[in-house]
């Protein structure tokens, strides 16, 4: 039988993703340090990119669970010289009962999802960033309740994030704007398998009417440095700060998945401000990784 994987939202019913938001709740209010589900597992963690939280809150989440997790950087193994992605997905799973990779191109994961005996995780392509979202969504669900039919509203380049949001609001039923530069919009198919949630804006403060939720990240993702100088003349009329904040919703929450440039993309005003809820979403890729694990390899 086919392992279950966690390669984009879009894995998950509706009724899925409810559940994993809500095992998460549970899971960071009611730490249990005996329930261990995980006891003898482990967990390969393959990294083509930096990272901070993805890697910490799934070693932290696996620790908890009385597993393990390893740290495999794509230099240090023989992936970084060469060996075929289909060798290396069909012994790696032979030894390790989950595989979460961070890679540059979004085919690399599908490609070890095929030939991999063990579930399979995106911690972020170029494509996609799932993980992020399901922590997003539970900070969204903690603070303010249901999402659905609320209205978020994306600031700045159509990347992974912003593709993992589209898929977000087709699940979870949310109205999406996204403010975004020509030349930087989301990819359309991706646009399009969310029907009508998904409204386009070429304008900040237009995106920002009648918001529930402000949601930004850097202008230059990991693999685009070369691009900052140009991109930050693209991006300079999309910086989140105090006056996106008051055309959005009273109560409106601001969300970033860091790493952020204060001064860039978001002003220190709003990242550090009273709306804010960075920290409480960084802290909560722990929970919902764990609620991610559970899901994935317990039931
Ligand atoms: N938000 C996020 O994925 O952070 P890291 O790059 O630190 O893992
Ligand atoms: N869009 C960013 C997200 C980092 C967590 C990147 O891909 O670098």
């Amino acid at each position: 039988m086919q392992p279950k994987h966690f390669i984009s939202l879009l894995d998950l019913s509706s009724k899925e993703l409810h559940s994993i938001i809500n095992r998460a709740i549970d899971l960071k209010n009611n730490r249990d340090p005996n329930f261990q589900p995980l006891k003898g597992q482990v967990l390969a963690m393959i990294f083509e990119k930096s990272s901070t939280r993805t890697r910490i809150s799934f070693e932290t989440g696996m620790t908890h669970f009385g597993g393990s997790a390893l740290f495999l950087s794509s230099r240090d193994t023989q992936l970084g010289r060469g060996e075929p992605l289909e060798d290396s997905a069909r012994v790696i799973s032979s030894m390790v009962d989950c595989i979460m990779l961070r890679t540059f191109s979004h085919e690399t994961v599908t490609t070890f999802a095929k030939y991999s005996s063990v579930p399979i995780i995106n911690g972020l392509t170029d494509l996609l960033h799932p993980c992020q979202l399901l922590a997003d969504m539970q900070t969204y669900f903690e603070h303010k309740g249901d999402i659905a039919g609320k209205t978020v509203t994306w600031v700045g380049d159509g990347n992974n994030m912003c593709h993992s949001y589209i898929n977000a609001a087709h699940l979870l039923d949310f109205t999406l704007n996204i403010a975004c530069p020509e030349g930087y919009k989301p990819i359309q198919d991706i646009v399009d398998a969310a029907g009508d949630r998904i409204n386009i804006f070429h304008s900040l403060n237009q995106a920002s009417e009648n918001s529930d939720l402000i949601v930004t990240d850097v202008w230059a993702s990991m693999g685009q440095e070369e691009e900052q100088k140009k991109r930050e003349i693209a991006f300079k009329s999309f910086q989140v700060s105090s006056s996106t904040m008051n055309i959005a919703n009273k109560g409106a929450l601001f969300m970033h998945c860091l790493p952020a440039h204060r001064g860039e993309e978001v002003t220190a005003e709003v990242i550090d401000g009273s709306q804010s809820v960075v920290f409480d979403a960084a802290e909560n890729r722990l929970h919902a990784q764990k609620a991610l694990l559970e899901f994935l390899l317990c039931k």
